[in-house]
């Protein structure tokens, strides 16, 4: 393959799953053991805030025990070598920006800030006192403080950074390429990215445990697990490209 001038990279959460950050639609994963209407929509949080609270504080709190694995680390190297890049995830956790990745867009919100509801600032809430599953915590920036939300886009909510995702992708040309890894393709927006990149004349790469609803969007499918798979891959294609020059 010919050095790209351009590398989209889109990833969800089979990228982490060799962490033991559990999945979404896999055996076991948190939509078998939770309505997603129960636990990540505004009216959840309207109607039950506790246990909205209690789904979320178990994940913010898995974030301590879990590391990067080869697959971010793969990731984090191809935008370090490689061309410029832009890394968007789906996924909340924090294991992107810990493997190196130095700007991880973040379509889907982060675990580790929580958000203040009357004015809509993010802080980064890591401490054990803002870990509690059984009281939500309150802001430091409002005069009456107020409650804090998860930072994370709930079903119905807007993804975040869209317009900057599809300035990215306008600007792919043939030849460019369109990485994607470990996710199912049931969510939109982030479902329909790489046929927009295949369009935009961008080679579109898939790296998935299982074929994904939208496989009909990739040139080149390669399945099995992240962590097994990508460094090999991104090590040939840096190989190649290195011959090739940057380019211009
Ligand atoms: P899913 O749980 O829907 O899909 C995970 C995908 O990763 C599946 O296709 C698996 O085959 C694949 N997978 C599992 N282990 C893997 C491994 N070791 N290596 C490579 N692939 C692996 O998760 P997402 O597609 O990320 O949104 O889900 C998208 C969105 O749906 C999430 O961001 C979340 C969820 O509801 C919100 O909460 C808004």
């Amino acid at each position: 393959m010919k050095r790209p001038s351009r590398v989209f990279i889109l990833t969800g959460a089979g990228v982490s799953a060799e962490s033991g950050v559990p999945t979404f639609r896999d055996a076991n994963g948190l939509w078998e053991g939770h309505r997603f209407e129960d636990v990540a929509t505004p009216s959840a949080w309207r109607r039950d805030p506790l246990t909205v609270w209690r789904f979320y504080t178990l994940r913010r709190r898995a974030l301590l025990n879990v590391k990067p694995n080869a697959a971010h680390v793969a990731v984090a190297r191809l935008q370090a070598e490689g061309p410029p890049s832009l890394l968007v995830s789906q996924n909340v956790d924090d294991l992107h920006q810990r493997a190196g990745s130095a700007s991880v867009l973040s379509m889907h919100g982060q675990l580790r800030s929580l958000r203040c509801e009357a004015s809509g600032r993010c802080e980064e809430r890591m401490a054990e006192d803002d870990l509690h599953e059984g009281h939500m915590v309150t802001c430091t920036c409002c005069a009456a403080p107020s409650r804090m939300r998860p930072d994370v886009v709930w079903f119905g909510e807007t993804p975040l950074g869209m317009p900057k995702i599809h300035d990215w992708i306008g600007r792919l040309s043939d030849g460019d390429l369109c990485l994607v890894v470990g996710t199912s393709g049931h969510v939109f927006p982030a479902a329909d990215l790489a046929r927009q990149a295949r369009q935009a004349g961008a080679r579109t790469v898939l790296v998935n445990l299982d074929e994904p609803l939208n496989a009909g969007d990739f040139d080149e499918v390669h399945l099995g697990p992240a962590g097994k798979l990508l460094p090999g891959l991104v090590d040939t294609w840096l190989e190649a490209w290195s011959a090739d020059g940057p380019s211009v």
